[in-house]
């Protein structure tokens, strides 16, 4: 699997495994773990979670899942804007810390913008860094004009999750180049359209036959084509957990990638940052 280097220099598998809607019932849990678990063996070691899912109920799930493994695992958890100013951030992240049975975050992000100023929530991160709660922070949601107000912190900010799939690349006008030029890796949040229309369009499905994958897959090794993108499906199904693990077969070619331009085009001027 392809790695990815994070700005402090350390690295990260190119596709993770998101958590979203896990933890909502108390029935699917376990199962929920299970595939997570499976995530781990097929090298799916970054797992992406917050303390909004399942009102911290998929942090649970991730701590179940990576009980006995938490070395192997790269996890990531986010915190609501109104938890990120300089008195609520540490208790929002001793409470992750807690839910996810460990005592320090791979990576911690701001989930979106909200009335805390941004400089308070970067100094409330470093602090957090500095106590070794969390090894490095970074943000969600935030559109370039947002990542320039954070001045001198964007050097330490590790990465921006934004959405991005075929459906949704907006980003690609401005906010991928800027982070390509800081270099600094942005990861793209509901990569398969979130298992909607967007895998059953006739041209992936076209393009999927053609290479004998998964329209998932063709849409999964597309979020993967080029450097300093890291992917985070969320799959509880083992079926689709396997068919993500195994995406790095798939080597779109040009007449793909055109095919696929023509029907997803690519931006041609700047769009406000799209966001679910
Ligand atoms: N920062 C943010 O604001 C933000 C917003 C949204 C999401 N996220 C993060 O990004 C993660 C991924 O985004 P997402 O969950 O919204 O959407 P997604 O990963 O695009 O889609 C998840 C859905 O696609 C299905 N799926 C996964 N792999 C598949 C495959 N190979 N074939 C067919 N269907 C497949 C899953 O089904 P099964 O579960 O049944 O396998 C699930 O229903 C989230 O879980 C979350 O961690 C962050």
């Amino acid at each position: 699997m392809n790695r990815i280097a994070l700005p402090d220099g350390s690295t990260v598998p190119a596709l993770g495994q998101g958590t979203w809607k896990m933890g909502e019932r108390g029935a699917d849990r376990a199962a929920e773990a299970r595939s997570l678990r499976l995530g781990l063996d097929l090298g799916l070691t970054l797992i992406d979670t917050a303390e909004m899912y399942a009102d911290g109920g998929a942090e649970e799930v991730v701590a179940t899942a990576v009980a006995g493994r938490r070395q192997e695992a790269f996890l990531v958890s986010k915190a609501y804007p109104q938890n990120a100013s300089a008195a609520r951030l540490p208790r929002a992240c001793e409470a992750s810390l807690k839910r996810l049975n460990t005592d320090f975050l791979d990576l911690y992000l701001l989930h979106w913008r909200g009335s805390v100023p941004l400089d308070e929530t970067v100094e409330a991160m470093e602090k957090l860094v500095a106590q070794g709660k969390i090894r490095r922070w970074g943000v969600s949601n935030l559109d370039v004009e947002d990542l320039e107000e954070l001045g001198e912190g964007l050097s330490s900010c590790a990465t921006d999750q934004v959405l991005y799939n075929l459906e949704a690349r907006g980003v690609e006008f401005d906010l991928l180049p800027y982070a390509a030029r800081l270099k600094m890796p942005v990861m793209a949040y509901s990569p398969v359209g979130q298992g909607g229309a967007l895998l059953r369009h006739a041209t992936l499905k076209r393009i999927a036959a053609r290479h004998g994958v998964s329209p998932a897959q063709i849409a999964l090794a597309w979020t993967l084509r080029g450097p300093g993108v890291i992917s985070i499906p969320k799959a509880s199904s083992e079926a689709h957990l396997r068919e993500n693990a195994d995406v790095w077969k798939i080597v779109l070619t040009p007449e793909d990638l055109a095919e696929l331009d023509s029907a997803f085009p690519p931006p041609k001027r700047k769009q406000s940052l799209a966001m679910l």
